[in-house]
């Protein structure tokens, strides 16, 4: 939802007749967000996306989660949980709460049935790996260090080129740019540290025409089934507006730095109902001929901090390792472990990247990351921690 975008094969009008080669009318689908008064697009399929065979449950296990108590800080070596199967059934939920739920998963395999999640938006971070994102919209080639965003009710499969380790993003409503980014219009302003032209939408290829039996697993906070439709949803001959997934890569983020260290809040990338996205990426630090390059230390009373360690030398955290993930608990007092002051003072530069979410109601804790849950990470901060 950058920005407008048209693909394909429209009518001059909308709303009007559209008729395909042989003479019927091509079916026209209005694919919006907030009821009818936030963004949309407008979708023009070979055949009805309505035309449904079957109806059958979806026994799709649930997840049970624990109140993060007693409440502190946390490291969860997300990297040593094994999982592997399709971008769906590997997934594996580590964090969440009403607005958002937080998962890895390791996709070794494609998707042999089409998802669609009605509850709120995804967004996929691409740790490893690349392969294609399959919509209605077209195909998004994706790749390392990609955000995946994925509107709404957007029926897609995942379909790897190589393994890909993904840090999933289920929020209850929409994933959107920061407003403090975009002007009166909704273009990004010329202070925001993306641009329109780093997003990449979907390429629309050849419609699908054959007609089937297509497994389209639907779900919609906590409610779920399996859809058998006729029409295969790739039938979109032509689509336009502003609603539809798109891709951007982390390394096309150009981080806003200062004389004096920058808040958390300077590399925002994205914002959701409770929920705040930032990204990390490779930059100059502070040049202050005194400044202190790591961040100071902090409580931050109002949210959950969750960091999602990608790759790279994280010089002011201890013990983490690339996809670890960190909660720092609201309240929880946290900042660099011991030494990381005096070392990072006179660097220049970092490589690291990571991404981070934070969130403004507590997160709970799903048994996936308490298995790899390094319990000692609460006293990192002391001199000589326990081993
Ligand atoms: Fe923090």
């Amino acid at each position: 939802m950058p920005s407008y975008v048209r693909a394909g094969s429209l009518p001059h009008k909308r709303h009007i007749q559209f008729r395909r080669p042989d003479g019927g009318l091509y079916a026209e689908e209005l694919f919006s967000t907030k009821g009818f008064e936030s963004v949309y697009s407008l979708l023009y399929h070979q055949r009805p996306p309505t035309a449904t065979l079957d109806v059958r449950p979806w026994h799709r296990p649930s997840v049970t989660f624990l109140p993060n108590d007693p409440l502190r800080n946390r490291h969860f070596k997300v990297a040593q949980l094994e999982t592997s199967g399709d971008a769906i059934d590997s997934r594996r939920a580590l964090l969440g709460n009403d607005d958002i739920v937080l998962s890895i998963a390791h996709a070794d395999r494609p998707m042999e049935y089409w998802y669609r999640n009605t509850g709120g938006d995804e967004m996929l971070f691409i740790h490893q790996g690349a392969g294609t994102l399959e919509t209605p919209f077209g195909e998004l080639a994706y790749r390392q260090h990609d955000f995946l965003v994925i509107p709404t009710g957007t029926t897609y499969r995942v379909q790897p080129a190589a393994p890909t380790r993904m840090f999933v993003h289920e929020s209850s409503g929409a994933i959107v740019i920061p407003r403090k980014y975009r002007n009166e219009f909704g273009q990004l302003q010329e202070h925001a540290p993306y641009y329109e032209r780093d997003f990449r939408a979907p390429l629309l290829k050849s419609p699908v025409l054959a007609r089937g039996e297509y497994e389209v697993r639907v779900s919609n906070r906590g409610r779920h089934a399996v859809y058998i439709v006729e029409n295969h949803p790739c039938d979109v001959i032509g689509w336009d507006g502003y609603c539809y997934p798109y891709a951007f890569n982390v390394e096309e983020f150009a981080p806003i730095t200062g004389q004096l260290h920058q808040p958390p809040t300077a590399h925002a990338t994205f914002e959701a109902p409770g929920a705040a996205f930032c990204a990390f990426v490779p930059r100059l630090f502070d040049y202050h001929p005194l400044a202190i390059p790591v961040p100071y230390n902090h409580s931050s009373v109002d949210c959950d901090e969750v960091l999602y360690y990608v790759s790279g030398n994280f010089m002011s955290r201890r013990g983490v390792e690339e996809g670890s993930v960190t909660l720092h608990a609201a309240g929880a007092p946290h900042g660099p472990q011991p030494g990381a002051v005096e070392g990072s003072l006179g660097k220049s530069r970092t490589d690291e990247i990571a991404v981070m979410v934070d969130t403004f109601k507590p997160l709970h804790l799903a048994q996936s990351a308490l298995d790899v849950e390094d319990p000692a990470y609460f006293r990192s901060w002391i001199e000589a921690p326990a081993t």
